[in-house]
């Protein structure tokens, strides 16, 4: 099985990411752990990502499509994958379709997770107060929102236009949202 996991900030993408993997024994590649992970190991990398994201706005295309490409290209990925918080505009779309292309691994499906923005800011909310992740503030999470509705949003036309889009309604539990996801999955004959 073969799918990206789009959806604004907080609207569940890692945590049903995680599920996913759990369940169908794949792996979930989350761009934004991969620059978390270098941030705190203070790699080149993660020193040129950080003021970014913290910011919320996004790490250029070029720094983007290097960290995927590395990651595409290991052997676990031949087995499926579960592309959470990538591509993240259309220039990255086209990128990734090229690739995977090469690698003969093309998207079999993209999930559209939907969710009220309320919802959203109030999810981030207790994660701020929980985690203490540094994007989480008030200001950058509104930032990060505006970015997706401007760049990341059109994401979801793209697959739209390659007939693989589904829309799944991203609130209520997890596990009725996890329900909803393999159920479209596996009606798609994906699962
Ligand atoms: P990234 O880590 O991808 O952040 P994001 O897209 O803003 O997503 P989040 O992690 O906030 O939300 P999520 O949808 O995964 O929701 P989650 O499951 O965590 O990216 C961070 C930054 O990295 C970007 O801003 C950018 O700077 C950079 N970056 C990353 N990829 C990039 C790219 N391709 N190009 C350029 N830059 C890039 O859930 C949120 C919370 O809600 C959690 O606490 C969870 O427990 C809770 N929750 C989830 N589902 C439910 C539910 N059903 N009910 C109640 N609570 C729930």
């Amino acid at each position: 099985m073969r799918i990206v996991l789009l959806g604004a900030p907080g609207s569940g993408k890692g945590t049903q990411a995680a599920l996913l993997k759990e369940h169908y024994s794949i792996p979930h590649i989350s761009t934004g752990v991969l620059l978390r992970e270098a941030v705190a190991n203070a790699t080149p990398l993660g020193q040129q990502a950080k003021a970014i994201m913290d910011r919320g706005e996004l790490v250029p295309d070029d720094v983007m499509l290097n960290l995927i490409r590395e990651r595409l290209a290991q052997s676990d990925v031949a087995s499926g994958y579960i592309l959470d918080g990538y591509p993240r505009n259309l220039s990255q779309a086209e990128a990734l379709e090229q690739v995977l292309k090469e690698l003969d691994l093309p998207v079999e499906e993209a999930v559209l997770i939907e969710v009220d923005a309320d919802m959203v800011v109030e999810r981030i909310a207790k994660r701020a107060a929980e985690e203490g992740r540094s994007d989480d503030t008030e200001e950058v999470v509104r930032n990060r929102m505006r970015v997706y509705e401007e760049q990341t949003a059109p994401v979801a036309g793209f697959y739209a236009e390659h007939g693989v889009l589904t829309r799944i309604l991203g609130e209520g539990t997890i596990d009725e949202v996890q329900h909803r996801i393999r159920g479209a999955l596996e009606q798609g004959n994906l699962a």
